[in-house]
């Protein structure tokens, strides 16, 4: 590979992986199941990295495992009903196309393990979405570190990637116990313990303690929240993730999370007043979640925008159940592939964005130039309806 036998963009792939294992110490390269490429809205990679693509694809670059791909910049079938403008929807299809080319999966959605890219534990794969990695590590127990976008490419077009960081064992451990001491009800309160901790752990292991009871959902926001707060790729939660029950947690540094932090990190978070617009689904949102939003909204009117973003396999599914039809009917949206962050909502005449999540929460100010109200969705759609 590296003497070129193999064409331009192996080579120059595989030499990407060479360095980051030089820079690492890794030992070896070893094999992927699945890459999730992450660097694909226009808004985040801009001109060159479009130009970037399309050379690759047109030299020939193909993924050899399968490679699902993170959310674009838009709703890539009802973009011009969302406003996007059309020198963004250009740019942004060209960057689909490349990708096309290359042999990549377009499932444009951050939560791949939800529609088909699901490794089992222990797997060794090469993810590049911050969200997904912390859920692949910690809820499922597969194996990667937090790649970026150009190296998650080069490990789908060599199978490789080099094994280092929390591909190995003694990688996995926790730094951190955190004591949770405050029930948890909704999804934003596990976003303001993910913010919380993120902050104060940066890219540690933390392992938590307290937590009664989590669904996946929950889990989600926690991982996704960290991973924006801080760069968190792997946690362990007690009597809950797979690899918990392994760990030794004596004498790890304490972090205590109570009511008192609870109220903090939303305060904190929330800088703005009356948003302009609501919008769900950071991560992707769920079968599940869009179902209970279907629940709340159900012959209501909505005063409000409200939008929940999700993959479009999953909108197709809520479409047959015709949660779509009882959202549309109460005046939301259901938008596929993309999100508020990624997408260029600042030139869509936003200033205030309504969340649940905390990653959102965390990236809307700086990413999008927004103020944020940052409250559970039962309180955001309690003020949104009529
Ligand atoms: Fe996904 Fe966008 Fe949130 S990519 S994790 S919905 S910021």
């Amino acid at each position: 590979m590296l003497r070129g036998e193999y064409g331009e963009v192996i080579e120059r792939s595989f030499r990407l992986l060479v360095r980051l294992g030089e820079i690492y110490g890794a030992d070896r390269m070893i094999p992927v199941s699945s890459v999730q490429v992450a660097g694909v809205s226009y808004k985040s990679i801009g001109d060159p990295g479009l130009e970037f693509l399309e050379d690759y694809a047109s030299k020939g670059a193909r993924v050899r495992v399968p490679t699902t791909l993170n959310p674009p910049g838009m709703d890539l079938e009802d973009w011009e009903d969302f406003g996007i403008p059309a020198d963004f929807a250009e740019k942004q299809m060209r960057i689909i196309d490349a990708f096309r080319e290359m042999g990549v999966m377009l499932t444009a959605t951050c939560t791949p393990y939800l529609v088909g890219n699901l490794p089992r534990f222990g797997e060794h794969i090469a993810w590049s979405e911050s969200s997904a990695v912390s859920f692949a590590n910690s809820v499922i127990g597969a194996r990667t570190n937090r790649e970026g976008g150009p190296s998650a490419l080069a490990s789908a077009i060599c199978g490789l990637t080099p094994n280092y960081g929390l591909h190995l064992d003694e990688n996995r451990k926790p730094n951190f116990l955190v004591k949770v001491s405050v029930e948890l009800k909704s999804n934003s309160d596990f976003g303001a313990l993910g913010c919380y901790v993120g902050n104060i752990v940066k890219n540690g292991i933390p392992y938590f303690r307290g937590i009664k009871n989590a669904d996946v959902d929950q889990l989600k926001s926690l991982g996704a929240a960290m991973a924006a707060s801080g760069a968190v790729a792997l946690y362990h939660v007690d009597g809950i993730t797979p690899e918990a029950r392994l760990m030794d947690i004596s004498g790890l540094q304490t972090i205590e999370f109570g009511e008192e932090e609870l109220k903090e990190t939303y305060e904190k978070l929330n800088t703005g007043n009356d948003p302009d617009i609501i919008i769900l689904g950071c991560p992707h949102a769920s079968l599940r979640e869009i179902s209970s939003l279907a629940g709340k909204l159900k012959g209501k009117k909505l005063k409000k925008r409200v939008w929940i973003c999700t993959s479009r396999f999953t909108k197709e599914a809520a479409k047959k159940m015709g949660l779509v039809e009882i959202i549309e009917k109460a005046g939301g949206r259901v938008v596929a592939d993309t999100c508020m962050v990624v997408s260029p909502i600042e030139r869509m005449g936003f200033k205030t964005v309504g969340v649940d999540s905390g990653k959102a929460a965390n990236y809307l100010p700086g990413f999008c130039k927004q103020a944020v109200v940052f409250k559970s969705v039962d309180e955001l759609i309690r003020e949104a309806v009529l």
